[in-house]
């Protein structure tokens, strides 16, 4: 159905039970293939790593363009693994930025390391590439830009930054799977690129799953030893590793789901530009900002987030309405108690500030019904009386 014929319905026969990610629909669509694959690998009594983990690594490499891939426990031991392999020491600075989800900075303080902080873009939410440069000391070891939302940080002036001054990138790229900056997948830019299975993710596990991507078989090979306590081989230890794989079942999941993601991406994709037509319609350019996707960028809608001052009245007369919404993030990270000990005062990194006050994530997951999607974008307008 057009915008059109979908925004001159009357209201009341749009009576829909929005929710915010519905993951029953995804399954619905898959559910024969996954139950089979699963029984198969309750059959084989595999579940460690193995044939089912070795294959999910070789075509997920060969999907993301990259040479090898290695799976692991979840997203946040990817950056753990990641920082680990570059042999990220105590005292070691770590660039990154505080407007992202706390994995990326707590990997850096759990190795010892100091997280220093630069602000990002107000448009991408992204690491502001002006201000890394600034940010480099003697210490820095290693710059963390994160592709927030699904959009990639803008890498070229980066990779300039870190490669005059000889420091390797992670890209956390948790919420990026299948996005692209300058038409080459992320997670192929720095030395390692680390992904989430989390279920919420374009790609999700049936629990917690994580993966690292790799271009240097020699980092490859560190990262394998490192998830597997440091061990090569059976009770011989090169180095301290720690216990985070991939388990078989959660690999045999990831692969019925693989050959899916591009159309799901694609239909994030839609679904994005379905609420632009909306919003232009509803005249609201004047009152929310929608996500800006820059020229370099492939960007996945892991989220869509618009920006606006009045978010939180905002949400609550959409929540009134029962349409959920979501705030990511509500506090920069330099402002977090746990963080307190940095010593970083409000004021600090203004435009991450400034995001977590206005930003609001509105449902994108690809089966979202048209018709929820003008209800959402029908009740902010009767918010601002348009
Ligand atoms: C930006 C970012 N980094 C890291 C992570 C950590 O991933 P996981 O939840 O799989 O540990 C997430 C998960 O939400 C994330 O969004």
């Amino acid at each position: 159905m057009s915008i059109e014929a979908l925004q001159h319905q009357p209201p009341s026969t749009v009576k829909p039970a929005i929710s915010f990610l519905d993951l029953k629909a995804q399954f619905a669509s898959i559910r024969d293939e996954l139950t089979k694959r699963v029984l198969e690998v309750l059959e084989s009594q595999r579940f460690i790593l193995g044939p089912e983990v070795e294959a999910f690594e070789r075509e997920i490499a060969a999907w993301n363009s990259s040479r090898a891939a290695v799976a692991c426990a979840s997203g946040s031991d990817a950056l753990l693994l990641g920082l680990m392999a570059l042999g990220i020491c105590p005292g070691d600075e770590v660039i990154t930025t505080p407007f992202t989800f706390v994995a990326t900075v707590g990997s850096i303080v759990r190795l010892g390391a100091k997280p220093v902080f630069v602000d990002i873009e107000p448009e991408t939410f992204n690491l502001d590439p002006q201000k890394v440069e600034q940010a480099i000391t003697s210490r820095t070891r290693a710059i963390i830009p994160v592709h927030l939302f699904g959009c990639p940080a803008n890498l070229d002036p980066i990779l300039a930054v870190a490669k005059g001054n000889v420091i390797p990138i992670i890209e956390d790229a948790a919420q990026a799977i299948g996005s692209r900056y300058r038409g080459k997948p992320v997670g192929n830019w720095g030395a390692v690129g680390c992904f989430s299975f989390f279920p919420g993710k374009n790609l999700g596990c049936a629990g917690d799953g994580g993966l690292i991507t790799v271009n240097d078989e020699a980092i490859a090979d560190r990262l394998r030893i490192l998830r597997t306590h440091g061990s090569r081989r059976r009770y011989s230890y090169e180095l301290v590793g720690m216990n985070s794989r991939l388990d078989a079942l959660q690999a045999a999941i990831l692969r019925v789901k693989l050959p899916y993601l591009d159309s799901w991406t694609q239909a994030r994709c839609d679904n994005a530009e379905r609420y632009r037509a909306l919003f232009l319609e509803y005249g609201l350019q004047g009152h929310v900002r929608l996500p800006q996707v820059p020229e370099y960028a492939y960007h996945v809608f892991n989220q869509f987030t618009i920006r606006t001052l009045s978010r939180d009245a905002l949400r609550a007369h959409l929540s009134s309405c029962r349409i959920p919404t979501e705030v990511y993030y509500p506090a920069p990270l330099h402002l977090e108690q746990a963080f307190a000990y940095l010593g970083h005062r409000p004021g600090d990194y203004p435009a991450s500030e400034r995001a977590c006050s206005e930003v609001l994530s509105l449902p994108v997951y690809p089966e979202l019904p048209p018709e929820h999607q003008v209800a959402v974008v029908r009740t902010i307008a009767e918010f601002y009386g348009r």
